[in-house]
């Protein structure tokens, strides 16, 4: 008798127990809070779009009169010098094609082969259809090419490749995995590059040469750092221009707001006519190279070609969403686990917080538990919270965090575990990917 009422108290208690333990697993669907929605004005959203994709600055004055860009391209044969940029061969550095651009009769050409993919001209005449993503060529009234200069989208903007590998619809705001930036810039006369650190030609070309596709290092001609303490060599994995909405502070390691970089990049990198000013590269410890080229305080002579745009620029930047992930790219019941992980004991949404995942706040190399190189060569010695919404597109890109230094979801997971000694399980560790696929 008595073993009987003990076994109808067991069964209850462990309905109860059953109960409780279950309790999570009935939140059947995952919540994902939505991203901020800015009220932005579409007329100005329209002036951005066409800036980011087709504005130079009138940085011809460095991919032109000094890199000479335009020769590189036509190549030795056509009047300029070297083998000349074929559509081949800038498909194969990463370069894009705009689909779109593109009447009939050439994708019917690239179709049929009647259109030489391997001539140098016929990169020419894709630059003079306004296709090629991010290189912008100017003609003569004979329809030669004069001059050419490079834009945001060179770097923020990828293709579907709806045609083929690398021809396709615009994607604005993806960054482009492929580029390699340091193939363009081992492919013009970069000789004033070399001079600026102190090298010679081919000690650049050896540099540049491996940086590697998606990569960019825009300090580098301000520090002269070429490598990391650890010897590889010193870049940053160009990051998506979407899903800002929200942050305050941009780059990785936190030098500004949205149109302060966007100043910067487009005077300092990108060669654009604008005026800079920024006191903290006034810094020959950190920065000596920028203050010996003067950087720190630029006041060009003629009209001001990048303040005017700035607005409607960050206008257009705002409006570029995160991609959202296919619910079928991810597990969902593990994902929701994982976002009680990612909120509770792995305490991610510490710093990973709000609507963009992002708490706003710089944090030391300490924190995070990785080396202070990177956040050295920056003013604030800090890295960024970085914004997680669409953080799967990564999963075919150059890697985690600035440097690209983890390959995978799981890696990330991994180093923080043993970092902040969050005494996760395996599948625990699971979850939390899935649920990082899903953001
Ligand atoms: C040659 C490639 C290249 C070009 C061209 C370029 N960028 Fe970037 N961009 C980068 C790299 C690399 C970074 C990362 C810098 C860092 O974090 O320190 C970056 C960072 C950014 C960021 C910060 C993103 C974030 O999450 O913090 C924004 C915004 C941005 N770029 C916008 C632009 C705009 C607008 C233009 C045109 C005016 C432009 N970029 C031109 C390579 C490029
Ligand atoms: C102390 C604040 C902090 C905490 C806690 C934190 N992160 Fe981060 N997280 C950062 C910073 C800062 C970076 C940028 C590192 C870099 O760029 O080198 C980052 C980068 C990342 C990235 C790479 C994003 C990208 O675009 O490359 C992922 C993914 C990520 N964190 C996920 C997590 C997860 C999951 C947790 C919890 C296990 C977590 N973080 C806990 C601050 C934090």
């Amino acid at each position: 008798m008595i073993i009987k009422k003990y076994s109808v108290l067991l069964i209850a208690v462990s309905i109860v127990l059953i109960q409780c333990k279950e309790e999570p697993a009935n939140i059947t669907k995952l919540v994902i809070p939505p991203p901020v929605v800015l009220d932005l004005d579409p007329t100005k959203i329209a002036e951005g779009k066409e800036t980011f994709r087709h504005n130079t600055f009138g940085d011809e004055a460095l991919w032109t009169d000094v890199l000479r860009l335009d020769k590189a391209i036509l190549g030795e044969v056509n009047g300029g010098f070297g083998p000349g940029l074929s559509p081949a061969t800038a498909l194969s550095i990463g370069l894009k094609v705009d689909a779109e651009a593109l009447p009939q009769s050439v994708v019917q050409g690239i179709s049929d082969g009647s259109i030489d993919l391997n001539d140098p001209l016929t990169t020419v005449a894709l630059l003079n259809l306004d296709a090629v993503v991010g290189v912008k060529g100017s003609f003569d009234g004979n329809g030669n090419l004069a001059s050419v200069g490079v834009t945001c989208a060179l770097c923020h903007s990828n293709v579907d490749d709806s045609f083929t590998n690398g021809i396709g619809s615009r994607k604005d705001g993806w960054a482009n995995t492929d580029l390699n930036v340091g193939a363009i810039l081992g492919f013009v006369d970069n000789q004033a590059l070399a001079d600026i650190l102190s090298v010679d030609v081919a000690t650049f070309n050896s540099v540049v040469n491996n940086w590697g596709p998606g990569r960019f290092a825009p300090v580098l001609l301000m520090d002269g750092k070429v490598t990391k303490p650890n010897g590889e060599l010193a870049t940053l994995v160009i990051p998506p221009a979407y899903g800002l909405q929200g942050l305050t502070h941009e780059t990785y390691t936190g030098w500004g707001e949205i149109s302060y970089w966007n100043r910067f990049i487009g005077v300092l990198d990108m060669g654009g006519q604008g005026n800079f000013t920024d006191p903290r590269l006034n810094d020959p410890e950190k920065f000596p190279l920028a203050v010996e080229r003067g950087l720190y305080n630029i006041n060009i002579p003629g009209e001001d070609l990048i303040d005017p745009k700035l607005e409607s620029l960050l206008e257009y930047q705002l409006s570029l969403l995160a991609p959202v992930p296919a619910p079928e790219s991810y597990d969902e019941p593990a994902a929701i686990r994982g976002q009680q992980l990612f909120e509770g004991k792995a305490n991610c949404a510490s710093c990973h917080a709000g609507p963009a995942f992002a708490d706003n706040v710089l944090h030391t190399p300490e924190e995070i538990g990785i080396d202070d190189f990177e956040a050295n060569r920056s003013p604030t010695g800090m890295y960024r919270t970085p914004p997680l919404r669409g953080v799967f597109v990564k999963a075919n890109g150059n890697g985690y965090f600035h440097d690209g230094r983890f390959s995978t979801l799981n890696e990330v997971v991994n180093h923080y575990d043993s970092h902040l000694n969050l005494q996760l399980s395996d599948d625990e560790m699971l979850d939390i990917v899935e649920y990082l696929k899903a953001l």
